[in-house]
């Protein structure tokens, strides 16, 4: 069983997907993780963020293991240093290349295909699992994401202000939604649900109970 979620940046996917899955006793695979890895490995070899054959290389040698908690990358535990606000615009640009994502794919697949997984990113329902059993898309409005955003950056201690990360949300959701290769949308029979104002609980049982009936 596939339950996969779709969404903008700070709709609340990976709240809400980590608790179906928990609650649903499926895995939980978040495919934002692996692009995020990716662009970590690429800035630590200072590779140009374009389709050259380095890039190529370095996506056929990439080695990347997330057990729903942590994310390996080649052997190193990474899962800190890709949530970093200078990781997640080089995720972004780093997805908008066709080859890099091509080569994910199989991965995501494979997971999906060993196991119940609830499966969180931009093109869940599109391109990843098109014949997922569930399809969700998550929004909220853009002030509300970069309200949820701040908070979780300013738990971190970081010293962006919310004008800073509104703007950084906005130009992620232009380039994510803009792309050519498997752009955010909504896939058509997906469940659409504007998150603003709802609590993660109301979500979560909405979304478990109509999978589990
Ligand atoms: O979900 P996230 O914020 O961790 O994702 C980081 C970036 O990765 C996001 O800006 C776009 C890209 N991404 C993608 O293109 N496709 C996915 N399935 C998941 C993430």
């Amino acid at each position: 069983m596939i339950v996969a979620m779709d969404g903008p940046a700070g709709a609340g996917k990976s709240t809400v997907a980590r608790r179906v899955a928990s609650q649903l006793g499926y895995s939980y695979l978040d495919t934002g993780a692996l692009y995020r890895a990716a662009a970590l490995q690429a800035r630590r070899r200072g590779l140009a963020f374009e389709d050259t054959p380095e890039m190529r290389r370095m996506m056929a040698e990439i080695r990347i293991a997330f057990d729903g908690v942590r994310v390996i990358l080649d052997g190193e535990d990474v899962s800190e240093a890709i949530r970093s606000p200078e990781i997640s615009h080089y995720a972004s640009v780093i997805s908008a290349i066709p080859v890099v994502r091509q080569m994910l794919l199989p991965l995501q697949r494979r997971v999906g295909e060993a196991q119940d997984v609830v499966a969180e990113g931009r093109d869940m329902g599109t391109v990843v699992f098109p014949d997922a059993e569930f399809k969700y898309f998550l929004d909220a409005t853009a002030e509300e994401r970069a309200r949820r955003r701040f908070l979780e950056l300013h738990q971190k201690e970081t010293n962006t202000t919310m004008e800073q990360v509104l703007e950084e949300m906005r130009m992620r959701d232009e380039r994510d939604s803009s792309r050519v290769a498997a752009p955010l949308r909504k896939a058509a029979d997906a469940v659409y649900i504007l998150t603003d104002g709802m609590s993660v609980d109301e979500i979560v049982e909405s979304i478990v109970e109509r999978v589990t009936t």
